[in-house]
């Protein structure tokens, strides 16, 4: 009787790692589970996968590197469900974890920055004699 309750016991932690443990893509080292076709498909076209798999970020963390790299990386405009469902990929297999900083203090609850302010001031007073742009460059398309 004891054996059959340690053999039960073996073969139940023997299935949660197997479940823990999702196979790795063997080309990108992205997790094969669920949607992951989708996002290697939309992912990896003009870099390596280990541009995104380094990060770590909540579904709000990831739909800001997705704008991102729309504005900035050259990403066409996703079709809105394809963008939820890489969102999703991405929050599930690679979200904050435990390793997450705190979030950050709220601006009421700061003291106050002297040092900010006089160069916010500066900044201004610049802006408006026109010795720095007001407004970032248009980039070139
Ligand atoms: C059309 C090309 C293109 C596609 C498609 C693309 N990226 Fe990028 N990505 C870039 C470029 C260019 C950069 C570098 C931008 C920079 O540093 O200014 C970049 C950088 C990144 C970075 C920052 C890496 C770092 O730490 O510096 C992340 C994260 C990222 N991409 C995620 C993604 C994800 C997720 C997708 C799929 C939805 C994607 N990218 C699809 C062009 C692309």
């Amino acid at each position: 009787m004891r054996t059959f309750f340690v053999l039960v016991f073996l073969g139940i932690t023997g299935c949660l790692t197997a479940a823990d443990e999702v196979p790795l893509d063997p080309v990108t080292g992205m997790k094969m589970t669920g949607d992951w076709e989708i996002v290697r498909n939309h992912c990896v076209i003009c870099h390596s996968s280990k541009t995104f798999l380094q990060q770590q970020g909540t579904e709000s963390t990831w739909t800001d590197i997705l704008a991102w790299m729309q504005k900035h990386g050259g990403l066409w405009k996703l079709d809105p469900a394809v963008e939820k469902t890489i969102i999703g990929y991405l929050a599930a297999n690679y979200g904050p974890g435990d390793k997450f900083r705190r979030a950050p203090i709220p601006l009421s609850l700061m003291p106050v920055n002297p040092y900010a302010t006089e160069a916010k001031l500066e900044a201004e007073a610049k802006k408006k004699e026109g010795l720095i742009p007001a407004a970032p460059p248009a980039t070139a398309k």
